[in-house]
């Protein structure tokens, strides 16, 4: 399965809504536990945090409803959290399956091999770059470099880095996982 004639849109296509999240008291406290780490004329400091450790564990993605509830949270424009979100490739911007394989396909990695490593990730899960198995355990990405460039071809599955991939390791890592 050839990869590259497939087009990576990573957009989220929710439309536009006022609608906001609702979370649990626990989770709303944990929200202020962040928020209390920071002064509180700079509680947009939170956003990352957030983004992050609430509403992306909470709800799967970065949504429009989860989205809207941190800028009433944090007094800040909706804008201002989607610039923050779509800036980062740690946050998603739709459902993923269990497993996010994001492969570098920054310079390094790309001349250390980074187009036969997705080629055989691709391969072997039967699936495009921006596509998750019908089993939703796999989506595989291409994201910009990682900081890891001397380590080149890279990955990253959830908050594990990979390196100096080869097709060996690859397969030992994907058998490894459930
Ligand atoms: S180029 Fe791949 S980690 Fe920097």
């Amino acid at each position: 399965m050839s990869t590259a004639a497939v087009p990576t849109d990573y957009t989220n296509r929710v439309l536009y809504s006022e609608e906001a999240a609702s979370f649990s008291p626990e989770v709303l406290a944990e929200m202020d536990a962040h928020i209390a780490k920071y002064p509180p004329d700079r509680k947009r400091s939170a956003l990352i945090p957030l983004l992050l450790l609430v509403v992306q564990r909470e709800r799967g993605y970065i949504d429009n409803a989860g989205v809207n509830f941190l800028a009433q949270k944090l007094e800040l424009e909706v804008t201002d959290v989607w610039e923050t979100a779509t800036f980062y490739s740690m946050f998603n911007m739709r459902p993923v399956g269990r497993h996010h394989i994001q492969i570098c396909k920054t310079l390094s990695c790309r001349v250390m091999g980074e187009p036969q490593i997705t080629e055989h990730i691709c391969n072997r899960l039967g699936i495009h770059v921006g596509e998750t198995t019908p089993d939703e355990r796999f989506t595989v990405s291409l994201v910009e470099c990682l900081g890891s460039c001397g380590t080149a071809p890279m990955m990253q599955i959830g908050f594990d880095y990979h390196e100096d991939l080869t097709p060996e390791k690859v397969d030992k890592l994907l058998d490894s996982l459930e």
